[in-house]
């Protein structure tokens, strides 16, 4: 048997397959691809895990916890960029991978990147189906409890989770121009909604709630402080998570080499403004402490302005704004099989075009049922943390790719360079493994047992398979570097 799993693929054939397209349609703008990213960044990062960091860890200082994340995702950001200017196809983190540090690494970051994307979907699901039922309460529709939960919570199923993911997957299937169209929409809906926190919301900010602006470490680790800065900055990642999707939609962009790094900057730059600007107004309309355990905290401090007959408004916005990021989610996650499939690592099921739609609707379907399936049935309170630690590993790969990249092909075309490198790589490095570092041990483990799995799935399947290992396809033929 052809042993394939330290061998790379060649970055002359991956740049073919850019210009062939594989079937995608090559139909989206700049401006879409930011939108895409925005889309898939503001969520349930911002509108529920900022209450918590606040209250439990950073209190007002949760501004500096989300600079603190946007720092280790910039660095990450222009790694990727530099990457997806210079391989625009599909697949992202894992065809970066597979060009610089072989087969293995590729298998083992796009097996990771199930956790960023599929389960990402999942867990902003879930959120959506909270706020939904708000929203159907302020009408004075009930839903039986049993229906909106898991059974470890005490319900039978979460039906609404279940239903937005089929919903989206459905738009998927239909079209990526169409499910971009949808998601500029939403994507304007959800950042006016920001914006309109913000600015209503600036002139009720209380300084007595900013004051002190980094309440003083309570002795425990974490818990306030400068190191309780850093714990919010682990937990607001969240909402950082999704810029990379925008790479995912590289063979779909219409000038990947210049769309791709305004993609990925821009919609980080613009995010991270929005981000600061609201927690800060957030934290200054109710004192901190109030959002312990509010899985709703915009609500609650956009509650103390006058402008309560907004609040529906809010909530269907909050609730458009999730829907793109799951939107979003399952598009990145499909291309990434997209492509796996592709490269002979997954069976050609998941590459499967749609004869008339052009998407790969086979893909769609599986993880229509495979999210569906977490999202109705599975706790997902603690997995926004496993999705916070899969997506930085991802990151940390894509740095260390940058590196390996510019040391094997320095002189290979790319119309986005990374500044500063080495040190923008290896900072983005730094960061990312301090944020999984400040993770909880539990992440951790499930995280180890994920790509456990991820190994045996690999040598059982994707070793004998790969076109690297069937010769279907030549390697480059620079060796890859040799692990210790
Ligand atoms: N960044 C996305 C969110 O906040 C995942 O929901």
């Amino acid at each position: 048997m052809a042993n394939s799993w330290g061998k790379r693929k060649s970055i002359a054939s991956l740049q073919r397959e850019a210009s062939s397209s594989n079937g995608l349609k090559r139909s989206l703008s700049s401006t879409s691809l930011v939108a895409l990213g925005i889309g898939a960044i503001i969520g349930a990062g911002l509108f529920s895990l900022t209450g918590i960091a606040a209250a439990e860890h950073a209190g007002p200082a949760v501004t500096i916890s989300f600079v603190l994340a946007a720092l280790g995702c910039a660095f990450a950001g222009l790694c990727y960029a530099e990457f997806a200017s210079m391989i625009p196809v599909a697949g992202s983190a894992y065809t970066y991978s597979y060009a610089t540090m072989g087969e293995f690494m590729a298998w083992i970051i796009g097996w990771d990147l199930i956790l960023e994307y599929a389960l990402g979907a999942a867990t902003v699901g879930v959120s959506w189906s909270h706020y939904l039922l708000e929203l159907l309460h302020t009408m004075n529709i009930h839903i039986p409890e049993s229906l909106v939960k898991g059974p470890f919570e005490g319900g039978i199923i979460n039906l609404p989770a279940i239903f937005i993911v089929s919903l989206l997957s459905l738009v998927l299937i239909r079209g990526t121009r169409e499910s971009a169209m949808i998601n500029n929409i939403l994507v304007v809906l959800k950042v006016a909604v920001v914006l309109l926190f913000i600015v209503l919301g600036w002139s009720y900010i209380n300084p007595d709630y900013h004051t002190p602006y980094i309440p003083e470490n309570t002795g425990v680790k974490g818990v306030f402080g400068w190191s309780g800065i850093a714990a919010g900055a682990a937990t607001v990642f969240f909402a950082f998570i999704g810029f990379d999707a925008v790479s995912t939609a590289a063979q779909e962009a219409k000038n990947p080499q210049r769309g791709m790094p305004i993609g990925i900057i821009g919609s980080l730059l613009i995010c991270t403004i929005l981000y600061v600007l609201f927690s800060h107004v957030m934290t200054g309309l109710v004192p901190f402490e109030v959002f312990k355990g509010d899985a709703k905290p915009a609500a609650t401090a956009f509650a103390q302005t006058p402008y309560t007959f907004l609040q529906t408004g809010l909530i269907i916005a909050i609730l458009a704004g999730y829907t793109s990021v799951i939107l979003v989610m399952l598009l990145g996650q499909s291309r990434v099989f997209f492509s796996m499939s592709k490269d002979g690592l997954l069976p050609s099921f998941f590459s499967h075009l749609h004869p008339k739609f052009a998407t790969p609707w086979k893909t769609n379907v599986f993880f229509m049922i495979f999210v569906s399936l977490f999202a109705g049935f599975v706790p997902v309170s603690d997995l926004g943390h496993m999705v916070s630690i899969g997506t930085l590993l991802a990151f940390s790969l894509v740095c260390i790719g940058v590196l390996v990249l510019r040391k094997k092909m320095p002189d290979a075309p790319r119309s986005f360079k990374t500044p500063l490198v080495p040190y923008i790589p290896i900072a983005g490095v730094l960061v990312c493994g301090y944020l999984m570092y400040a993770l909880p041990l539990e992440s951790w483990i499930r995280l180890i047992i994920w790509m456990a799995l991820g190994v045996v799935v690999y040598f059982a399947y994707g070793q004998k398979n790969s076109k690297l290992a069937t010769g279907e396809e030549q390697p480059e033929d620079d060796p890859a570097p040799k692990e210790d």
